[in-house]
């Protein structure tokens, strides 16, 4: 890893003083959130990232990351006093972003054996992490179990298979189940999890969830620790969320009443939204925390103890931390349309494609000659587009163009479709810049196949 400082000469030459309110490349990156890159000063930054380290580049800003764990704790620890956040990794998986999470006391969630080994690569032991799947794998159930790590059990069949791991290990197997609530927090069809017909949890409705703890309850291996629910992602608004709250407080009462169990958590998942189009408002941590704080005092009361409330985030850490840089390699004029060809793909932010999701753009360093283009991936596909029908500053070949709020489902969803290499990954820090994953060059794209000579 390599720590680059940029002067602050790169952003003071004289010529430009006029216009000069950047002083740090982490300001440069907030004055293009503010759709200032066409300024001199933001462009000379973000030209000297390119030159330095090449696009396509995901860049992110540490002091956003920070801001947001600050955010959410300051809105959630007054009101809850047994209070644990977890950062859901699957967001953005580079352990020097999951590092800075871990140093604000941040858990950490996880989806697989590969982000359980990123997890324990970059510190956490495995009691501190949280494994949720719908499909885990016996390599997948026998580390976990072999770690002392939660397993969010999600079928019956998962907890008889946790069981037998368990008695071949000697040792008791730590569990959660996740519960279907059967809440529709009104987001992206494919990101909506906590509706009935979801392939994920153990339905509240009929009685699954309650069958499971009874089961598990009569297994000697087995440790009941908690409950859990993700009702889905980038949801701008509590109602779902208060719903499920109060869902989850009544099946918890319900497994005191009637098993005598006493859970030490309650996790609510993640989901938490973000702002992706200039002027949006939406639920800050504090209308969450505020909306959640009657329903969950509530259930504590009517439950007669207080269980850790547990949350689980990803995109509301890291998705306005990332910047995706790109080139322009050509401009077309169709008798249709305009197309800016970039040097990113579907490839490098599957976002826009797979969801239909918005992400701004910023032409940088133009101002001029407004006209509406699409943002064409280089990707050999119709379908790759990055930005639609976006009315920018004329661009020109050669130009950069960043793709604001990239750093949640950026990278950590990028491929090498198309033959091209994974992008190189940077962590501003006011103004120094860190490589936190280089560039991949060409002969790692067939590393692991083995009939390459
Ligand atoms: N917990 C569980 C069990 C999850 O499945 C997820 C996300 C999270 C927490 C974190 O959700 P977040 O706070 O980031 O919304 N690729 C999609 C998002 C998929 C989310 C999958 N699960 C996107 O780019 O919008």
């Amino acid at each position: 890893m390599s720590i680059r400082h940029f002067g602050l000469a790169l952003l003071l030459v004289p010529a430009l003083q006029a216009q000069v309110t950047t002083t740090t490349l982490h300001d440069a990156l907030l004055a293009a959130r503010a759709d200032r890159a066409g300024e001199p000063a933001v462009a000379a930054a973000f030209q000297q990232l390119a030159k330095e380290h090449g696009t396509p580049l995901y860049i992110y800003d540490q002091r956003y990351i920070q801001g947001q764990a600050a955010a959410l704790r300051s809105a959630f620890a007054p009101r809850f006093p047994k209070l644990r956040i977890l950062y859901a990794l699957k967001a953005n998986t580079n352990p020097a972003v999951i590092g800075l999470l871990r140093a604000e006391g941040i858990g950490a969630e996880v989806v697989s054996q590969g982000e359980i080994e990123t997890a324990l690569k970059v510190g956490y032991q495995g009691t501190e992490i949280m494994f949720t799947s719908s499909s885990k794998n016996p390599a997948e159930i026998r580390r976990a179990i072999e770690l002392g790590t939660v397993l969010n059990v999600d079928s019956m069949d998962e907890l008889g298979q946790v069981q037998a791991e368990a008695r071949r290990q000697l040792k008791q197997a730590r569990i959660s189940f996740r519960v279907n609530p059967g809440v529709d927090p009104h987001t992206i069809h494919q990101i909506n999890t906590g509706i009935a017909e979801s392939k994920f949890g153990l339905h509240l409705q009929g009685g699954l969830a309650f069958k499971a703890y009874a089961a598990a309850k009569a297994m000697p291996e087995i440790r009941i620790e908690g409950v859990h629910c993700h009702i889905g992602s980038q949801i701008t608004e509590t109602e779902g969320y208060t719903l499920t709250a109060t869902k989850m407080m009544t099946f918890v009462k319900e497994l005191k009443e009637k098993l005598g169990l006493k859970l030490d958590f309650v996790d609510l998942g993640g989901g938490l939204g973000i702002p992706y189009t200039d002027g949006q408002t939406l639920m800050s941590p504090e209308d969450l925390a505020k909306a959640l704080e009657p329903v969950w005092k509530a259930g504590v009361a009517t439950l007669g103890y207080e269980p850790t409330l547990w949350l689980e985030p990803g995109r509301f850490f890291v998705g306005g931390s990332g910047f995706l840089l790109t080139r322009v390699n050509t401009v077309k004029e169709t008798p249709i349309k305009t197309f800016v060809n970039v040097d990113a793909g579907f490839n490098t932010l599957m976002r826009p494609v797979m969801y239909q999701a918005y992400h701004r753009v910023r032409v940088i360093g133009r101002t001029q000659d407004v006209q509406k283009v699409d943002i064409a991936g280089d990707v050999c596909e119709t379908g790759d587009i990055l930005a639609e029908a976006r009315l920018l500053p004329k661009a020109k070949a050669g130009d950069l163009v960043v793709i604001l709020d990239a750093g949640a489902y950026g990278f950590s969803m990028a491929s090498e479709y198309n033959a091209r290499p994974l992008p190189e990954e940077v962590l501003v820090d006011g103004d120094a810049v860190r490589v936190i994953r280089r560039r991949a060059d060409f002969p790692e794209l067939f590393r692991t196949a083995t009939s390459a000579k």
